[in-house]
């Protein structure tokens, strides 16, 4: 894939109809998908993939599903009716819970038609640094990744959610088909805020990273769509000598 708009999702992390439609009406035909993750989604709801795949953009519906299997695949296959284009699990639910969604997702599309949105799974949230692990009982970033990206693709998922600072590892435990979907990216010249394994646009994409997740360097700035045109442009300048797919 080496088209870099269609690897930059824009995390639409705000909470009023307004926002979403002037966000995705500004940026939609230069990015590849907009991300909803849970502020957006239970301020508004479903009704918010509809706003935004009627004005042409594609939907990643983040909501990191964990409970028990038959939960987290019945929620799965009510996210793939709505034709959404990506969806997450938490990899730490376990092999089984994975499988239950996986085959949930692929029944769904095929009953409905659609086609079968990418399933991926949250490995180590970006947020995370090794004192917060340790305190949770978790290895390094480093272990505690490469073991559930190991386990996701076991399950047959189509990828991870993981940090660009771990994304070099994963495509060796996992091979170069499999999704590496990367928050804790930092434009230069922008703030981390409260992501701590972070790299940015450039080095993501040189580490081979599938899609880039960015958030507020992009929402929050005046002017949004300069920091989406300079962010595609970092991304370029690190596609020289990639091994993204
Ligand atoms: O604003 P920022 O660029 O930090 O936004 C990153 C987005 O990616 C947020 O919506 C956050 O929920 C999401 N995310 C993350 N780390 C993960 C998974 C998702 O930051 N491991």
């Amino acid at each position: 894939m080496t088209n870099m708009k269609e690897r930059l999702i824009v995390a639409l992390d705000v909470d009023t109809k307004d926002e979403v439609r002037r966000l995705v009406k500004m940026l939609e035909p230069y990015v590849g998908m907009f991300k909803v993750g849970l502020q957006l989604f239970t301020s508004l709801g479903p009704a918010i993939f509809e706003l935004i795949q009627e004005a042409g953009g594609k939907v990643f519906v983040d909501l990191k599903l964990h409970d028990i299997p038959n939960t987290v695949a019945q929620a799965s296959r009510v996210l793939t009716g709505y034709g959404v284009d990506m969806l997450n699990v938490h990899a730490s639910g376990g092999l089984y819970m994975m499988e239950k969604a996986r085959e949930a997702v692929e029944e769904e599309a095929l009953a409905k038609g659609l086609v079968k949105p990418k399933l991926i799974a949250v490995t180590i949230l970006t947020s995370l640094g090794e004192k917060d692990l340790e305190q949770i009982g978790l290895g390094t970033p480093q272990e505690s990744v490469v073991r559930f990206a190991k386990l996701t693709k076991k399950a047959g998922l189509d990828g991870v959610v993981a940090s660009p600072q771990e994304t070099k590892l994963i495509r060796q435990a996992c091979g170069n088909d499999f999704l590496t979907v990367t928050p804790g990216v930092r434009p230069l010249n922008s703030q981390a805020g409260d992501q701590k394994r972070i790299t940015t646009p450039q080095e993501a994409i040189r580490a081979g990273s599938s899609y880039l997740v960015i958030g507020r360097p992009i929402t929050a700035a005046v002017d949004p769509l300069a920091a989406v045109q300079q962010i595609i442009e970092e991304m370029e300048a690190g596609h020289v000598n990639s091994t993204g797919n």
